[in-house]
């Protein structure tokens, strides 16, 4: 998710879950091949297995990015047929290529070729007036037939004109049904629901009812305590880990110090961390504290600790 699935981010989510595969922000083929922005490559082992997201609709330049990702040690390329920004529009990639399956078979066609790990596709169910239980099995097929075998399915359809990126993310109805229709049709594929998802007992009732994955994003990001760390034992079936959402934070302070080292500020971790006690006793002083001081000259670790403390003190006495 753009802005938000940094390598801090995936570094801070991957000490909740082991399993669960986290992708990165969209990074667009041109700013990696004509931009030569290969520093949106970088990322650490410890995140690992992470998917890269490409956004792009040239075949070629797909298929450079793809080796680029493959080389950097990525586990999955995954190109993106969903986000409907206007910026992307203009670059006509995303969720515009809804409409144009046959462009989005070649340039799958040409990543595959180029890359020794698996290309993947996340897609809506459509995009403006379309009827999605025609388009969506078409689109499938012909991306099938390029060989893809991975697909998310983001069960709405996106509006190009007229709704903003947050609105195309809520406004258009949710279609579980077609999702799970694509299941009955294409049992060979492996599909991946996605789409307001926000508790995990969702996420396990999607895959009993035949989904092969599920992809969550704003409830992982904003609640990682309720999502990530109950993963790999509810959805992976690995044994319960004994452990607190402080032992979490605790267990990024020797990377944060690390990131300070290098220049880094501290506000640019934490700021993917201030879910993580959501919900609990004290929550808002964790949050307010880091809030209100990560961005300081004299910020680190330490403030951290601190704000931990505070929330503690407020909790009332057991
Ligand atoms: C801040 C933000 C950035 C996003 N960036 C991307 C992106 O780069 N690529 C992508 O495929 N989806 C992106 N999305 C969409 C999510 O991946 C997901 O499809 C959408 O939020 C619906 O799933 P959810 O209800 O579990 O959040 C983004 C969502 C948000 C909130």
């Amino acid at each position: 998710m753009m802005e938000w699935t940094d390598r801090h981010c995936r570094f801070f989510h991957r000490l909740m879950s082991k399993q669960a595969l986290l992708y990165t922000e969209m990074v667009t083929s041109p700013a990696l091949v004509r931009g030569n922005a290969t520093h949106l490559l970088r990322y650490s082992q410890a995140e690992q297995p992470v998917a890269l997201q490409l956004g792009g609709s040239d075949p070629a330049e797909l298929a450079e990015a793809a080796r680029l990702g493959a080389q950097a040690g990525y586990a999955e390329i995954n190109l993106n047929v969903g986000c409907p920004s206007d910026r992307v529009q203009n670059g006509a990639f995303g969720a515009i290529l809804m409409r144009d399956p046959k462009l989005v078979a070649e340039c799958c066609a040409a990543m595959i070729k180029a890359s020794p790990v698996e290309v993947t596709v996340k897609c809506r169910i459509g995009v403006d007036d379309q009827e999605p239980s025609d388009v969506l099995p078409e689109f499938i097929a012909r991306v099938a037939g390029a060989g893809v075998g991975r697909f998310t399915i983001h069960a709405r359809k996106a509006w190009l004109q007229g709704l903003s990126p947050k609105e195309n993310r809520d406004i258009p109805p949710l279609d579980y049904e077609l999702v799970q229709q694509m299941k009955g049709l294409f049992p060979a594929l492996h599909l991946s629901l996605n789409g307001g998802v926000t508790t995990l007992a969702d996420a396990k009732a999607a895959l009993d009812r035949g989904m092969d994955g599920v992809m969550i994003g704003r409830a992982a990001y904003h609640q990682p305590g309720d999502i990530l760390m109950d993963a790999d034992h509810m959805i992976f079936g690995a044994p319960k880990l004994e452990r607190t959402r402080e032992d979490i934070v605790m267990a990024m302070l020797p990377y944060i110090d690390a990131h300070i080292a290098e220049g880094g500020k501290l506000g640019q971790v934490t700021r993917h961390m201030l879910g993580i006690f959501a919900g609990k006793p004290g929550a808002r002083h964790w949050k307010r504290h880091l809030s209100e001081n990560a961005h300081k000259s004299d910020a680190g670790s330490h403030t951290v600790v601190d704000a931990i403390e505070m929330m503690h003190a407020a909790r009332p006495a057991a």
